[in-house]
């Protein structure tokens, strides 16, 4: 009976006559979403986040890599359709889940998200249906947590439905890396739900690769984001370090990465941000100590990252104090305020550490940054400011934090009377100048 489940299932995922559903339309589901529906599935969106789902039906995109163009036409083919019901996930056949896994007040891991999304599941789920979780978490969350709360109504797994764990790696503002082309790892609880997932990703991602469990799959997506939160340290470490000994970090990276073999560059700036790489790691921490083991570089890595914010305004400081100016007494723009270049997402920015310190000192900031219109930090309301030469003249001094594109860098580097550039986009596209001092 079972084996004639999964045939059924089988045929229905080839023909694309699945339904896919998505529990959380954000950076991650929502491109997932649709990719599935580029391909002809029919997909429904399942989101909590009711001015979300408003905007999705009136095809305005929140996310910056998908196109209002590419949401519309989704809807219009009625291939894609958002909405809070969760009752709708009876009519799946394959849910995935994509929502939140952030920190606590404790910086312990919060996987309520992911409890309560899946107990919408397992209020809905009937025979056949696929589960996936993409969120990122510690590992045997999978079969610890989801699995007993699936099989609490009387269902089997692998037999009655299917359940998987599948990292997303989705890296937002990526042109070349997207959903279809980023290998994908899945681990089912069973060999028949891996089997199943595999079929059911080849339909959208050019390569799919399996591993033994869900709990193995879970831990990929650590090593993957520990190995980024450690080189990143080492880098901002070897940074501070050339700064002592008037060396020049991004000359020392170029060269080095000339080498063919054994060495992969890494950049040093403000610290590090993002949904990810500075709260993953935590994770896969917290888990080791309940095995009473210590991830000694997860918490190396993350205490030199989370110092950058301070070593970069200590620079700034000497920088005006070379000026004979204070921080108190300075007028300081702050270029580029998100997490990454390119993306509207201020979630664990270093921008945040370093305007908290300034705004202890008594900085007189302002800031320009194009996906953020207004911005309110730790109360205080920031000044957005035009990049025209009256304004940019006012400056004692302009911190770079994030390097996005489509900012004239020659036209401020002619303007600022100083520069202080922790992303070397300058010296990236070669502009010299003495009044810009670099990380
Ligand atoms: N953003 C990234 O670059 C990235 C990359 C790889 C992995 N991840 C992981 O993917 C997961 C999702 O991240 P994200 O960046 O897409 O988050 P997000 O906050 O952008 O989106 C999550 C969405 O889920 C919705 N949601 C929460 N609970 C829900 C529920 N019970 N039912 C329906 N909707 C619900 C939220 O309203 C939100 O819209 C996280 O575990 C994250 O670590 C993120």
């Amino acid at each position: 009976m079972a084996h004639d489940n999964t045939r059924y299932l089988k045929t229905k995922i080839k023909n694309r006559k699945a339904v896919i559903g998505i529990i959380g339309l954000g950076y991650v589901g929502l491109p997932l979403a649709l990719a599935f529906a580029k391909k002809g599935f029919n997909v429904i969106g399942i989101e909590i986040d009711k001015d979300r789902v408003k905007n999705i039906k009136k095809g305005v995109s929140y996310i910056t890599d998908i196109s209002n163009g590419a949401l519309r036409d989704a809807l219009r083919k009625r291939t894609f359709q958002a909405t809070s019901d969760s009752k709708l996930i009876r009519k799946l056949d394959a849910v995935i889940i994509c929502v939140p896994t952030p920190l606590g007040k404790d910086r312990e891991p919060d996987i309520s998200y992911i409890r309560q999304a899946v107990t919408k599941v397992k209020d809905n789920i009937r025979k056949g249906q696929i589960v996936v979780l993409e969120s990122t978490t510690y590992p045997g969350t999978t079969r610890e947590i989801l699995l007993p709360i699936l099989e609490s109504g009387g269902l089997k797994e692998g037999k009655d439905f299917y359940l998987i764990f599948s990292p997303e790696r989705v890296d937002p503002g990526n042109e070349s890396y997207r959903t279809e082309n980023t290998p994908k790892i899945i681990g089912g609880i069973s060999r028949r739900s891996t089997e199943i997932a595999k079929l059911l990703y080849d339909q959208i991602i050019s390569e799919v690769v399996p591993v033994s469990s869900a709990s193995a799959a879970e831990m990929v997506k650590l090593l993957e984001n520990t190995f980024r939160i450690v080189n990143i340290a080492l880098v901002n470490e070897i940074a501070l370090l050339c700064e002592k000994f008037g060396m020049d970090i991004w000359e020392i990276i170029d060269a080095a990465k000339t080498k063919p073999y054994g060495y992969m560059p890494f950049y040093p700036g403000p610290g590090v941000g993002g949904h990810c790489i500075p709260v993953d790691p935590l994770y896969l921490s917290w888990k080791a100590k309940e095995h009473g083991f210590e991830t000694k570089f997860i918490d190396l890595a993350s205490s030199i990252n989370e110092s950058m914010p301070q070593n970069v305004v200590e620079r700034l400081e000497k920088l005006l104090a070379d000026r004979k100016k204070t921080l108190d007494r300075s007028n300081i723009l702050l270029l580029g305020i998100s997490y990454k270049k390119d993306v509207k997402d201020l979630r664990e920015s270093p921008s945040i550490g370093v305007i908290t310190i300034l705004q202890k000192r008594r900085a007189k900031l302002s800031y320009y940054d194009p996906y953020f219109p207004f911005l309110k930090l730790n109360g205080i309301d920031m000044k957005p400011i035009k990049l025209d030469k009256r304004e940019l003249e006012g400056f004692d001094c302009a911190l770079v934090l994030t390097d996005h594109s489509g900012i004239d860098y020659r036209f401020l580097a002619s303007n600022l009377k100083l520069i202080f550039d922790t992303r070397n986009i300058f010296g990236r596209l070669g502009i010299k100048s003495r009044n810009i001092v670099k990380l």
